[in-house]
């Protein structure tokens, strides 16, 4: 009897492991699709019951799993779960902020919806996923078709040989339990929002499709890039259009599936933050088709000095993490990344630091139309498992799909790879590697990180090493508030001994909205426009100053900040109060910026 056991698992595990690796396909905003979006069933499973099996500790999919979606009918087979007589909660969204009884819920939850299909023949189905958080599992009927781990960049599953004519069923199993060996790891200052926090969709596309396609600016003005065609034989012929500059390309792809693009425009209007124009660009490859709004901007270090366009910049920036104004939550709606954007607008920014990971494609899109220019980060945030090759390979992983989804971004100018991540051997060469990566990726863009600023009696020397690999240094310091008194700041001295651009990608202290009193006493809008103020004055001293993030545009949710009256689970560094109240600071900043824009 036991061995038997033993072979049935080994059978299935092997059967179900097999799932695919998901792939991710881009400019899936600009493609028909079926959406998945809407209520869907939960199950909440913090014993993983719904792998079915209920010896192992392992979470291999077995046939009494929630995966096959059974339905208990009285008198009927023992099935002890029923998505159909499950309760509901919305797609997209965090499910913490949706059911008080999830709002610190870490673990596993299944979801489930059914949805009608009709594939039309000779095509490649996928299953679009805009983010899960933290580690994915996916089933269409009853296939295991992926796994995937990272909570916040999108991922497409290949269910042809899965999906039916007709109606059809999707499992989805999605855990958010923190570990050591993740990315983002155990600690963090913002809530460990769950779930299917990006839209879903059903996209279908023909037998030779195009799931990639980068178009850039070069130096001396020409539109150079490429068009990555799978499914696909050598020597396809791929057409790009740009109707609006009269441009026409023609390639054909070499054995990678790559039609390489070199064209020199007329009358280009560069993509600037004061003038955000986009191009409509086609791409056709056989049968398929695939359209894109690209802005054409150059971005490069000269020295300590960032160059836009050939011309120097200084980024007029906020931080802002991806919660939803007023109803908090994580960020999902045009709404809610349109009130922030928004709030940048007003406060006269031409950047934002989207933290501390990649945020919605809405936000990226936004900026594009806006004219705001991004910082782009992935979450490797304080003390990552450094030696660990799977945490190496999540981060690497991650670092892809944020590039790969907004490299046809013209707002996103530079990819920044940590956040905060105390000086180590193994900790330079995790991070070391990873601009490697990027730069192979990407050689178009400019590497950044935000590193811990080393201060020696009131001096601070911008040296970490990490800084080596990198193209602008990111530094966060809190003079005034985790440190000193607000008006220290001006005497405090800055060095720079890499020549490299600085941008100061946070500082700044809390205030509870509303709350009044003398500028020396914390928590006081007072006291937090005092910051502003005093480091104001120090920025005038730093000549290799080229841009400031100040934490943060508006409270967020943490599970770290506790204080009772006044901060009552919520990061209160914000301008603006998640009820979107606007602090003495936004004022003082917006003041700022005014000058600085003239
Ligand atoms: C850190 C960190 C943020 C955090 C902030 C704070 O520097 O990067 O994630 O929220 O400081 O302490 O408020």
């Amino acid at each position: 009897m036991r061995r038997n056991a033993i072979f049935i698992v080994l059978f299935c595990s092997a059967l179900f492991a097999a799932a695919q690796q998901p792939t991710l396909l881009v400019d899936i905003d600009h493609r028909p699709a079926t959406s998945l979006d809407g209520e869907w069933h939960y199950i909440v499973d913090p014993y993983h019951a719904g792998w079915g099996s209920s010896t192992s500790n392992s979470d291999v999919p077995s046939p009494r799993g929630y995966a096959r979606d059974g339905h208990y009918v009285t008198g009927g087979p023992l099935i002890e779960y029923d998505f159909a007589k499950s309760p509901t909660i919305h797609v997209p969204g965090d499910w913490n902020t949706q059911k008080e009884n999830l709002l610190y819920y870490e673990g596993l939850l299944w979801y489930e919806r059914d949805f009608e299909f009709h594939p039309r023949p000779r095509t490649h189905v996928f299953l679009h996923i805009g983010a899960a958080n933290y580690a994915a599992h996916a089933f269409v009927d009853d296939v295991h078709v992926c796994d995937h781990e990272g909570g916040f960049t999108p991922f497409d599953c290949e269910i042809t040989d899965a999906v039916k004519d007709g109606v059809n069923f999707v499992v989805i199993a999605v855990d958010n339990a923190r570990a050591l060996d993740h990315v983002p790891t155990i600690k963090s200052d913002w809530w460990n929002y769950g779930g299917l926090t990006r839209d879903v969709s059903i996209v279908e596309v023909p037998d030779a499709y195009i799931d990639d396609e980068t178009l850039y600016l070069t130096k001396s003005g020409d539109i150079q890039g490429y068009a990555h065609i799978t499914g696909g034989t050598t020597g396809s012929k791929v057409s790009m259009r740009i109707p609006d500059l009269q441009l026409n390309g023609s390639a054909t792809t070499d054995s990678d599936g790559r039609a390489s693009f070199s064209v020199h425009p007329n009358g280009l209007e560069r993509w600037s933050p004061e003038h955000p124009r986009l191009y409509k660009v086609e791409f056709t490859a056989g049968e398929d088709h695939l359209t894109d709004d690209i802005g054409f901007r150059t971005i490069e270090v000269q020295g300590d000095e960032i160059l836009l366009n050939g011309k120097s910049i200084f980024l007029r920036g906020v931080s802002v993490h991806a919660e939803a104004p007023f109803r908090s939550g994580r960020a999902s709606s045009d709404e809610d990344v349109s009130t922030l954007l928004g709030w940048a607008k007003e406060l006269h920014c031409n950047f934002v630091r989207l933290v501390h990971y990649p945020h919605d494609e809405r936000m990226t899109r936004l900026a594009d139309k806006l004219g705001i220019l991004v910082w782009s980060e992935i979450p490797v945030y304080w003390s990552i498992d450094w030696t660990n090759q799977h945490t190496y390979d999540v981060a690497k992983q991650q670092l892809h799909e944020m590039i790969r989804r907004d490299r046809d971004k013209a707002s996103v100018i530079l990819w920044s790879l940590s956040n905060e991540t105390p000086i180590s051997d193994a900790r330079t060469k995790f991070i070391g590697d990873l601009a490697t990566e990027a730069r192979h990726e990407d050689p178009t863009r400019l590497i950044t990180s935000a590193m811990l600023t080393p201060m020696h009696d009131k001096t601070a020397v911008l040296n970490d090493p990490l800084g080596a690999y990198l193209d602008v240094l990111g530094y966060n310091e809190y003079i005034g508030w985790y440190m000193g008194k607000p008006e220290d700041a001006p005497s405090f001295k800055w060095e720079d001994p890499m020549h490299k651009p600085v941008i100061i990608s946070e500082f700044g202290g809390s205030a509870k909205a509303g709350l009044h009193g003398p500028a020396d006493q914390r928590f006081t809008e007072e006291y937090q426009a005092e910051i502003y103020k005093e480091q104001f004055a120090m920025f005038r001293e730093m000549p290799f100053l080229r841009g400031i993030a100040p934490w943060v545009l508006m409270d967020f949710r943490s599970p770290v900040r506790l204080l009772a009256g006044i901060q009552d689970g919520y990061n209160r560094k914000g301008l603006v109060s998640d009820k979107g109240e606007k602090k003495k600071a936004f004022f003082i900043l917006q003041d700022y910026y005014a000058g600085l824009a003239k």
